[in-house]
């Protein structure tokens, strides 16, 4: 293993009933006033909103409400909170929705104690928290970011086209309630797409150094091979709530640091689907599981190894009488015949870009990672969208 150190400070509260058990004397520890932050109504149709609000009467905290955070938050909107916040000197963030609502919640949570420009400190390049975040709790209603259990936000410059991730562990939430029943009205094709962002997580961990045999991979291998056993379940029964339970604890799992430790980790595909994303709005997960296997196949030669592990067990694809290509191969076929078995899309078309869409800009202006087997150039990033398209 190389060396590292591990930290994450949230409190998970797991389970059916966890909201209604748990919220109460949490809040107890936080002062008066609370802002809640949420989506764009779901958890208003679903039972989620009428609970939490009464919970939070019944612990006597002065709520102001801070709704309408769209997929993909923008830092217009993430400043539009830390306005709000400032007015009412909340004490306490609680988002209640997926990693959009999570995400914006941090952001707000970052900036409210800050003094200076929060995209120059902290979004435009990594920076360094040298102060105390608002207190931030979260609620998850649908899985797959991760973002309940790392400091982890992602934020739409919408001025500047940039969709920026950055991991601050001051950031985490205090504590994160997880119910797995929250997540049963989500649609159909949201769960898929959660879904298969938890798998790239994985996925962007496991392919990069180092390849001696690790504790590291040795979980991302089970993990994986548990998110598509849940997912296809799920797929199938969208109410099976062993799946679901599953599915929202492999989403954590995948982005709570374990799994990073002494690893190198890739994310270029994620960089790559944060670009389109800043350009073209499209969802995340389903950005990924058309970008996946085509970047694959550019890498894996150079990574040839992990590729054939991954093949044989992931997927459980034997290697007997084929070359190490050939079985590598094999797995990165049998990954894109998952994503069209489950119904995830396989073109960029199918996520709205059309012939009007620049995607030469898009390129451009994609960050290059430096844990990737193989280092892309901004062609080949261009390469790898049309051949997407
Ligand atoms: O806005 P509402 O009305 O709540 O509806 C949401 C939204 O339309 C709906 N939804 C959520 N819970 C629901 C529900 N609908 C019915 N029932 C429920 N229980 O689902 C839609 C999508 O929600 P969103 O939060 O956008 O999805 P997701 O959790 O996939 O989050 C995506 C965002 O997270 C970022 C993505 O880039 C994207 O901006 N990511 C955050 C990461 C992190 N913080 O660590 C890592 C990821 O790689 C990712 O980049
Ligand atoms: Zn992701």
């Amino acid at each position: 293993m190389r060396d590292f150190v591990f930290e994450n400070s949230t409190k998970v509260f797991f389970g059916r009933g966890c909201v209604e058990r748990y919220l109460g004397a949490l809040l107890k520890e936080y002062g008066e006033t609370v802002l809640l932050v949420y989506g764009g109504g779901s958890i208003k149709g679903n039972g989620v909103y009428d609970q939490v609000m009464s919970i939070l009467a019944s612990a006597g905290k002065r709520v102001v409400e801070f709704h309408g955070v769209m997929p993909n938050p923008t830092y217009t909107k993430v400043l539009e909170g830390v306005d709000l916040a400032r007015r009412e000197r909340v004490s306490l963030v609680l988002a209640v929705g997926g990693g959009s609502v999570m995400d914006c919640g941090k952001a707000i949570a970052l900036a409210v104690p800050y003094d200076g420009d929060v995209w120059e400190g902290f979004w435009a390049k990594k920076g360094e928290v040298r102060h105390q975040p608002l207190p931030l709790g979260v609620i998850v209603t649908m899985c797959g970011t991760g973002s309940e259990c790392n400091g982890g936000a992602v934020v739409t410059n919408e001025a500047v086209k940039i969709k920026t991730d950055r991991d601050y562990p001051q950031c985490n939430p205090r504590f994160a309630l997880m119910d797995p029943t929250y997540t049963l009205s989500v649609p159909r094709n949201q769960m898929l797409y959660g879904g298969f962002d938890a798998l790239s997580h994985i996925m962007e961990t496991y392919f990069s150094g180092p390849d001696e045999e690790n504790v590291s991979d040795d979980i991302a291998e089970a993990l994986m091979r548990g998110v598509i056993r849940d997912l296809r379940a799920a797929a199938h029964d969208p109410l099976d709530y062993n799946a679901r339970s599953n599915l929202m604890w492999e989403s954590t799992m995948a982005e709570n640091r374990i799994i990073k430790l002494g690893k190198r980790t890739d994310f270029q595909c994620h960089q790559m689907e944060h670009q389109l994303g800043a350009y073209t709005d499209c969802n995340h997960g389903a950005g990924l599981a058309v970008l996946h296997p085509v970047y694959y196949r550019h890498i894996f030669q150079d990574g040839l190894a992990k590729f054939k592990r991954f093949a044989e067990n992931v997927w459980g694809i034997s290697g007997e009488g084929k070359t190490d290509e050939e079985t590598a191969r094999a797995g990165i076929d049998a990954l894109e015949d998952f994503i069209l078995e489950i119904g995830l899309p396989v073109t960029l078309r199918e996520l709205g870009v059309d012939e009007n869409t620049d995607l030469k800009a898009i390129a451009d202006s994609c960050g290059i990672v430096p844990g990737s087997y193989k280092k892309l150039t901004q062609e080949e990033i261009l390469g790898i969208f049309r051949e997407c398209y």
